[in-house]
């Protein structure tokens, strides 16, 4: 099976805001390695193929964006706000640039899982750019989720303390 975890979107109301973020990370580390299996095994049968071309799309269509909404709305002006140091400063800055490559790259590999999808039995032509374009992205991550669990989280546990109820409802709300 190319697809082992189900996608999981919405939080159980007793999850503060830390474990909500780390959540959505997992999330975002299986659904890239579907995607690197994809990519990898053009001849897998059709159907799981287009099985696991579906979760992908589904994941990062209309799960990743609220999980990015979440950084850029909720934790960025807060964390920006705080009285967080110049290395965490940095990194917030660095969060959101960060958030532009990935969309770009994603926006190149979203009608590409798309055609994955509706012709599973033809990815054999796309796969070296769909590599290209899984493993660029899968680059990006590694990058961005260590500056955002190395810094800028533990910046929001230490200087956002009094917010995180309302960091972690406004998350809530927007599922
Ligand atoms: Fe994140
Ligand atoms: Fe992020």
């Amino acid at each position: 099976m190319l697809t082992q975890i189900q996608s999981r979107t919405a939080a159980a109301p007793e999850e503060d805001a830390l474990t909500m973020l780390v959540g959505c990370h997992q999330r975002i580390r299986h659904f890239t390695q579907v995607a690197l299996r994809i990519a990898r095994m053009p001849d897998a049968p059709p159907a799981e193929l287009a099985e696991a071309a579906e979760a992908v799309l589904r994941y990062y269509s209309a799960a990743l964006p609220l999980h990015e909404a979440d950084e850029n709305e909720t934790l960025y002006p807060r964390l920006r706000a705080s009285a967080a140091d110049a290395t965490a400063l940095a990194a917030n800055d660095a969060m959101l640039q960060q958030h532009a490559e990935l969309d770009d790259v994603l926006a190149a590999l979203l009608p590409l899982w798309q055609e994955v999808k509706r012709n599973p039995a033809t990815i054999g032509g796309l796969a070296p750019r769909l590599l290209q374009q899984t493993l660029q992205l899968e680059q990006l991550w590694q990058v961005h989720l260590n500056l955002e669990e190395e810094i800028v989280f533990p910046a929001m546990q230490q200087h956002l303390g009094a917010e995180l109820d309302a960091i972690a409802a406004e998350m809530r709300a927007r599922r």
